[in-house]
């Protein structure tokens, strides 16, 4: 199987022969990266650090990394973590890609299940580690959470979720992740939950699969692993810091593949990193921009407000063509949902009929933005 291109560049190809209305500003929502400023206190650590570029980061990252992570974990999920229960990552899409590969590397049939839409890592990871694919499809018949189906998890050696969803904005609850938990233990597969947008909520805090792990009694994180990310959590897509955590012994083998990948952290973006996890108050203004851009969607679209994430997944009629019209008439930028997601066995496509909007700019740019796509859809 070849890689496939990625959704932005799909995009850029449909969008390639038209022309944008330059009349208007233009918007860009596809991509979900913060459009804020880091916070200055973090750019700061980064720079009062500058020297300690002298040395060769190691692949462990610094205790103090490793300890202002395992902070974050127990005054976010009050869960007291050992050293060797998370490694700092080079934010998390390395992980993503290479976490499977070293998995799977000597496994025979390896089978690998993940929600569809996804981050397109995933599907990059099961190329590269030559593994068969399931597709955990996310729609509106059940609700946007995957359906277990026992006999294809029995054949799998990894499955991935990703609660909060990105794109479709989707959590599940500590008991749903807690049946998850079960299953991979009743199964033997790994178990891995991406993270990434567990901090931008708008208002129960969404669980993490390592609660749910504890909450069913699997303490020591058996199977069960998750990934978390400083990218949207702090407006730090650059500052490139992640972690995975759980199953210790899983993490001392992958810590040794780790040492081949070459991906260590600087040590002066260790030091803003440390100080980013340890601080609270910037992603509490930051939630406020994501929970008011909702507000602004909800009285504009009539788009309800998710529980997390900051994307709107919003079903429309003709997608492919309300892209390229938003773009050539109203100068804005949304993605298809069809380019995140796959058709599957049964020829289901579940991204076709939506679009993804990234609501990742100010309140007045995100308004502008949405009246012109509410006009649009009219
Ligand atoms: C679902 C999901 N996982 C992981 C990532 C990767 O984030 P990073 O590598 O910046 O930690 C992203 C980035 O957009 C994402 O949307």
């Amino acid at each position: 199987m070849t890689f496939e291109p990625y959704p932005f560049e799909k995009l850029n190809t449909l969008l390639a022969p038209l022309t944008p209305n330059t009349a208007l500003d233009a918007s860009v929502l596809t991509i979900g990266e913060p459009q804020f400023e880091t916070p200055a206190f973090i750019q700061e650590a980064l720079c009062a650090h500058s020297s300690e570029l002298k040395k060769y980061p190691k692949t462990a990252g610094e205790p103090y990394l490793n300890e202002a992570m395992r902070t974050f974990v127990s005054k976010r999920f009050g869960i007291s973590l050992k050293s060797n229960e998370l490694i700092p990552s080079f934010g998390t899409r390395e992980v993503l890609f290479n976490f499977p590969q070293f998995l799977l590397h000597d496994v025979d049939d390896a089978q690998m299940a993940f929600t569809n839409p996804f981050y397109q890592i995933y599907e990059g990871a099961a190329i590269a580690s030559r593994a068969k694919m399931h597709f955990l499809n996310l729609d509106e018949k059940n609700g946007f959470k995957p359906e277990v189906d026992e006999a294809v998890l029995a054949t799998c050696d990894l499955v991935i979720l990703n609660f909060p969803n990105n794109p479709t904005a989707a959590c599940l609850s500590l008991d749903e992740l807690g049946s998850w938990v079960k299953l991979a233990l009743k199964h033997n597969f790994v178990l891995l939950n991406d993270e990434c947008y567990s901090e931008i909520y708008t208002g129960v805090k969404p669980a993490s699969l390592l609660e749910a792990s504890i909450a069913v009694g699997n303490e020591d994180f058996s199977n069960v692993l998750v990934i978390n990310s400083i990218s949207k959590r702090s407006s730090a897509p650059g500052l490139r810091s992640g972690f995975i955590a759980g199953d210790a012994k899983i993490l001392s083998a992958y810590m040794k593949y780790r040492t081949y990948i070459g991906a260590a952290s600087p040590l002066p973006l260790q030091r803003a990193a440390a100080a980013a996890w340890l601080d609270e108050e910037h992603v509490a203004t930051s939630r406020e921009i994501y929970k008011r851009n909702f507000e602004l969607a909800k009285e504009i679209l009539g788009c309800e407000t998710p529980e997390a994430t900051f994307y709107i997944w919003l079903k429309v009629e003709n997608a492919i063509e309300l892209t390229k019209t938003l773009y050539s008439k109203y100068n804005v930028k949304v993605l298809p949902g069809e380019y995140l997601a796959r058709t599957d066995e049964n020829g289901e496509n579940p991204g076709v009929g939506y679009i993804r909007i990234a609501l990742v700019e100010n309140e007045i740019k995100t308004k502008d933005a949405l009246l012109r796509i509410k006009e649009a859809l009219s």
